[in-house]
């Protein structure tokens, strides 16, 4: 295998990286991939900054150990709290999700009023604020967690009544704000857009994270040299760390596909 036909590895707390995956797809189809769901340790937006971190290694290690040429961490909460960290200790080229995210909002604002939606651990972790006011400090940002978006979504409740009051009801405040730019700061919450754009009104911007992630991968790999012949086979493989059958399931409508070459593997454990 070459170093261009080497795989994107993307791991994400379960199915939700699978919107990722799916702007990847769209973008960059010559690309081999290789994508792991911790669906036994789901969620990850309950837990704390330490947990997350000690995950997002062991994650980071399985794909390494099939030889990735670059990582992405689809999943909001682990970008949030353990980029940095998984940045500096392996040697391939590392994409989180809130910088992409962070530098469409930016650039959308006019009014320099942006609001950010994610789990409990994205939006304490204020990751998005410091990446949009490091972009322009004058920017102000007002984060809201919306928890039960994720259950919603896994429960294929994208549309309809309830979804719009449990909506209304969390971003009641955030309309009082004045922004024009609301970031989905959470791997589910694209498959809501069309309840959220309706909620919010047409004058907020949605910004989604995943199209702005794979912009990004597809540009590195182009400046590295990296980006993959197109005209060969291309293989898709996914590892989840509990049973497949609510991955494949739930996944193929995240996906908009249907999900081949998946295996139960566990992972090693840090000590
Ligand atoms: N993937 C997570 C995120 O984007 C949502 C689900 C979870 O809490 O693990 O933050």
């Amino acid at each position: 295998m070459t170093e261009r036909q080497r795989p994107i590895g993307i791991f994400d707390s379960g199915i939700g990286g699978l919107t990722v995956l799916k702007e990847i797809f769209d973008r960059l189809p010559a690309e081999n991939t290789i994508y792991l769901g911790d669906t036994a340790r789901v969620p990850y937006g309950i837990r704390s900054p330490e947990t997350v971190t000690r995950y997002s290694f062991e994650n980071t290690r399985f794909l390494s150990s099939k030889d990735v040429k670059i990582l992405v961490i689809a999943c909001n909460t682990a970008s949030s709290v353990s980029l940095d960290a998984v940045r500096r200790s392996f040697p391939v080229p590392v994409v989180g999700v809130i910088e992409p995210g962070a530098k469409a909002a930016a650039a959308a604002t006019k009014r320099k009023k942006i609001g950010v939606i994610g789990t409990e651990a994205t939006v304490r972790s204020s990751s998005y604020s410091r990446a949009i006011q490091a972009i322009d400090p004058a920017i102000e940002v007002f984060g809201i967690p919306c928890p039960l978006f994720v259950p919603l979504v896994e429960e294929g409740w994208t549309d309809g009544q309830i979804t719009e009051m449990v909506a209304e009801r969390y971003l009641a405040d955030m309309r009082q704000k004045d922004i024009d730019t609301l970031v989905l700061g959470c791997t589910h919450y694209p498959l809501l857009k069309h309840v959220l754009s309706k909620v919010m009104g047409d004058g907020v911007t949605l910004i989604d994270s995943a199209i702005e992630t794979a912009h990004a991968i597809s540009t590195i790999l182009a400046a590295q040299g990296l980006t993959n012949i197109p005209g060969q086979l291309v293989r898709h493989e996914f590892y989840v760390t509990d049973s497949p059958q609510k991955f494949l399931s739930v996944g193929e409508r995240f996906l908009g596909r249907a999900i081949e070459n998946i295996e139960k593997i566990q992972l090693e454990m840090e000590v």
